[in-house]
């Protein structure tokens, strides 16, 4: 198979070709210092304020989508065959603002003016897709971008006046939606690429089968999905990785497949990806998906990432380990499957053997009686980490619960289900009794950590104050009494 060592991409309107270009690069560095794009502002460098909110178009099954990326974790050279399209791109040729400018610039929403051109280019992507949106999916839109001086308020005005001053249909990603397509698909390259020096080399397999060969023959390179865990390590930590292994670009780890009995969603499908079928398949999962990092993280972060780091705080592993989700591991020599909770052996150690790459993800879909919850406790409402996140599924038949899977995040070294909870419910009738003696029971579960998000008792508390919530917010369903919301 032919190699490259060419990245090709498109950016603003320029066609770029980079050779030997450095896996850990990033596109926030490249814009601003190689090509002194400066309109793209750097806050914090670790995917938190948005302020270097940029859009990336991608071809995906023949389409080409755009969506918000943050350029400090991003690296340059898992954007080969992208569309980049910074601020500067926005205005037209004869220096005539773009309609989310022009409005910003009348609800006087530019106040400092740093972090503007985030705030404008996650508003030119709401725009594309939703021209007339509501103040809570502006809200959504703009959770990862922060304003310090706390002037949110003529930012909102300003996005829901956007579509007065134009509408998307003559914007010029929508007109030229056709040959940006063509030049995109143009500069495909088919072959694996290599790239960069010995110390910073980047690596993108040309398919599945390839992937498997490279970690076959690099079993220690560091595998990137959307880098929005291993951007840190090099922008904060100044971690060397290489060689890199991206995988993004890979169809076949982006497929989503919901079938009567199962998801089955690719380790390189991201949380916006995932959302509309995870919604569909497992209503509960909405509001909690919503609470996962911002929309920038979201478009870039993938579910099989958030496995794969085996985090004690990640947030899908409690809830998809409490829906009896099945993992499958890859390699050249074949693949397997494994139960997601034993993929969890202990803090830092999974279930991997060497050259071994999460693949995709399944999950069964809800049985008869089921009952399932999702919660997450954090000290913010958006773009924040777990203190506490909990799944719970339970099987209710006849007043009388058979079935019972609890799964923690923020508890212990690694995600994992509450085996004296799960066995003081089993079996229980549904009332109250039976609940609290499932929440004294986590404490033979339990013996979660202190550190600065919270403290062992807090995180012992939560847990068993999220048992009784379920209780009381489903009583209702099962014993005919009025139905009680807990906000
Ligand atoms: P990457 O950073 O690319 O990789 C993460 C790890 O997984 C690395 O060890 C990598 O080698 C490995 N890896 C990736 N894909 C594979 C694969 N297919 N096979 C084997 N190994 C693989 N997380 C939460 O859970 N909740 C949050 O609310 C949240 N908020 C965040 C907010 C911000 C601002 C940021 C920057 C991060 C946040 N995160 C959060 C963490 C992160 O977004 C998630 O863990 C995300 O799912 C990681 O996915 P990724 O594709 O970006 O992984
Ligand atoms: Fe803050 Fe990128 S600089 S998100
Ligand atoms: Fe920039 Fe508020 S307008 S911090």
């Amino acid at each position: 198979m032919p190699h490259s060592s060419d990245i090709r991409f498109l950016l603003n309107d320029e066609e770029i070709t980079l050779s030997e270009l450095p896996a850990t690069r990033t596109l926030l560095d490249y814009l601003r210092i190689e090509r002194r794009l400066t309109g793209t502002k750097e806050g914090c460098a670790e995917g938190d304020c948005g302020a270097c909110t940029v859009l990336i178009g991608r071809l995906q099954n023949g389409a080409l989508r755009y969506e918000t990326v943050n350029a400090c974790i991003r690296f340059l050279a898992s954007l080969n065959g992208c569309h980049i399209v910074t601020v500067e791109h926005l205005c037209g040729p004869d220096g005539r603002l773009h309609p989310v400018q022009q409005a910003m610039v009348e609800h006087h929403g530019s106040q400092c003016g740093f972090c503007t051109p985030g705030f404008v280019m996650s508003l030119y992507a709401l725009w594309m897709e939703t021209p007339q949106p509501s103040e809570t999916q502006i809200e959504t839109a703009l959770q990862g971008n922060l304003c310090r001086c706390t002037g949110y308020a003529p930012i909102i005005r300003a996005a829901l006046a956007v579509n007065e001053y134009d509408t998307p249909a003559n914007d010029y990603l929508t007109r030229e939606r056709e040959t940006l397509t063509a030049r995109l698909d143009a500069m495909r390259q088919n072959g694996r690429i290599e790239t960069g020096p010995e110390d910073d080399r980047a690596i993108l397999p040309a398919d599945l089968d390839d992937l498997g060969k490279v970690l076959g023959a690099h079993p220690k390179a560091t595998i990137v999905a959307g880098s929005t865990d291993v951007g840190l390590w090099v922008t904060k930590f100044l971690r060397p990785i290489s060689p890199v292994v991206f995988i993004t670009h890979l169809e076949e780890l982006k497929s989503v497949e919901l079938t009567d009995e199962a998801l089955t969603i690719g380790a390189g499908v991201t949380y916006s990806e995932a959302e509309a079928a995870m919604r569909e398949a497992f209503p509960h999962l909405g509001p909690y998906w919503e609470r996962i990092a911002g929309w920038q993280v979201r478009n870039m972060g993938t579910i099989g990432g958030n496995i794969a780091n085996g985090s004690p705080i990640g947030d899908t592993p409690p809830v998809l380990i409490a829906l009896g989700a099945e993992v499958t591991l890859q390699k050249a020599e074949g693949r397997r499957s494994l139960a997601l909770e034993d993929f969890f052996i202990d803090y830092g150690e999974q279930d991997r053997e060497s050259g071994d790459f999460v693949a995709s993800i399944r999950i069964p879909r809800p049985a008869p009686g089921q009952i399932d919850a999702a919660y997450k406790i954090s000290k913010r409402r958006d773009e924040d980490i777990s203190s506490v996140a909990a799944g719970f599924s339970l099987t209710v038949q006849q007043g009388r619960i058979s079935a019972a899977r609890l799964a923690f995040g923020g508890m212990a070294a690694t995600p994992k289900r509450a085996a004296a909870a799960e066995a003081a419910l089993v079996g229980q009738e549904w009332n109250e009794a039976a609940f609290e003696a499932a929440a004294e029971a986590l404490s033979q579960d339990f013996e979660p950590l202190s550190d600065w998000r919270a403290s062992a008792e807090y995180r012992m508390l939560v847990a068993q104050n999220l048992l009784r919530r379920f209780f009381l917010e489903h009583d209702a369903d099962t014993s005919g009494k009025p139905r009680l919301e807990v906000a």
